[in-house]
């Protein structure tokens, strides 16, 4: 709890180029529940060396994502955006975590599995140790939520049990952080296979539509967009493309499947297209117009870089130094 309000921890990584994906189904959730909670919002560049990196463009797509949580909409006067680099609280208290994790435990993750297997040249350590670091991100501020998608889930519960075994050990450290269910953001899938999540990774350039598109852009996108040979408009798994479609057209209208596919009623599928394009377009101009507008105001950047690395650093040197005493490290002298 800080100042009476439960405490939220969420980051996304600065590698590759957001899509609307990354937007509809956390981003814009973010902003509403920045209200509610105390949000940390972290930009997790710690996370992404576990991959090989430019540094030049590294710094600059952290910045650019640091930017963009601002021009979604969250307001960096209240929610806490900063550079995981920025607080070394992140690394020390991983390495305490470590040694409170299995690694029969880490051999289990998926994600492991996977990124081990795409990178096959460099399955470094930090690969394998990745979650332990995700689990240092949440509970050095003490969060008592995590939204995250489905990819991520198992790194919440491995989280939970490294926190649980280090409570039963030390007595109550750690709060055991639950994951953020409730209205969940909507998951977009790629728009040339609607079996497969919108990845800012893709090789196919239409599979997803980025939030920095222009118009043109993310309309051509659209009309390109893989449906199905149904000729009907519903709203069911027997019709991915269509569903994607309208899980699209309803995050940026806020309307509901039930609307929507009433509203498209007797529609051809390149109306719909073309409607749910328009739909995007509207969503997104505001944001890139704020980002443009903030991407010219450095100081204004700095200022919120500078400021919210001050309060992250203040609220995660003191789980740190808790957690220190506990394990028995010596007492600093000042
Ligand atoms: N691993 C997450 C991802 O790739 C990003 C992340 C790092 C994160 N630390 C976190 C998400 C803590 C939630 C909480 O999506």
């Amino acid at each position: 709890m800080i100042d009476g309000k439960k405490v939220l921890f969420s980051g996304m990584q600065a590698t590759g180029t957001l899509t609307i994906g990354n937007y509809l189904g956390a981003l814009q959730n973010w902003v509403k529940l920045s209200d509610e909670y105390e949000c940390f919002y972290s930009v997790v560049d710690l996370h992404s060396i576990t991959v090989r990196q430019d540094p030049a463009e590294l710094r600059k797509r952290a910045r650019n994502l640091l930017t963009l949580y601002i021009a979604a909409g969250l307001d960096p006067k209240k929610n806490c955006i900063y550079y995981q680099s920025h607080v070394s609280g992140h690394a020390e208290l991983s390495w305490i975590l470590n040694c409170f994790t299995y690694m029969g435990e880490l051999n289990r993750m998926t994600q492991f599995k996977d990124k081990a297997a795409k990178h096959a040249d460099n399955i470094n350590a930090g690969l394998f140790t990745y979650p332990v670091l995700m689990a240092a991100d949440i509970l050095l501020y003490q969060a008592d939520v995590v939204p995250v998608g489905i990819d991520q889930m198992q790194h919440l519960e491995i989280t939970r049990d490294i926190a649980q075994r280090f409570n039963g050990v030390y007595g109550d450290v750690f709060t055991i952080p639950e994951p953020y269910v409730g209205k969940s953001g909507a998951k977009i899938m790629s728009l040339q296979d609607p079996a497969k999540k919108m990845s800012k990774s893709d090789e196919n350039p239409n599979a997803s539509v980025y939030l920095m598109d222009d118009p043109d852009t993310i309309i051509r996108k659209f009309k390109r967009a893989v449906t199905d040979s149904m000729a009907r408009i519903a709203y069911t798994d027997e019709q991915p493309g269509i569903k994607n479609l309208l899980d699209i057209y309803c995050a940026c209208t806020g309307k509901t499947s039930e609307e929507a596919v009433k509203e498209f009623d007797g529609s051809g599928y390149g109306d719909l297209k073309l409607a749910v394009g328009e739909s995007v377009v509207s969503a997104l101009k505001p944001v890139q117009e704020r980002f443009a507008e903030l991407s010219k105001d450095k100081a204004y950047i700095d200022e919120i870089i500078k400021e919210n690395a001050d309060k992250a650093n203040y609220y995660a040197m003191k789980t740190l130094r808790k957690v220190q005493k506990k394990v028995g490290f010596p007492e600093r002298i000042r």
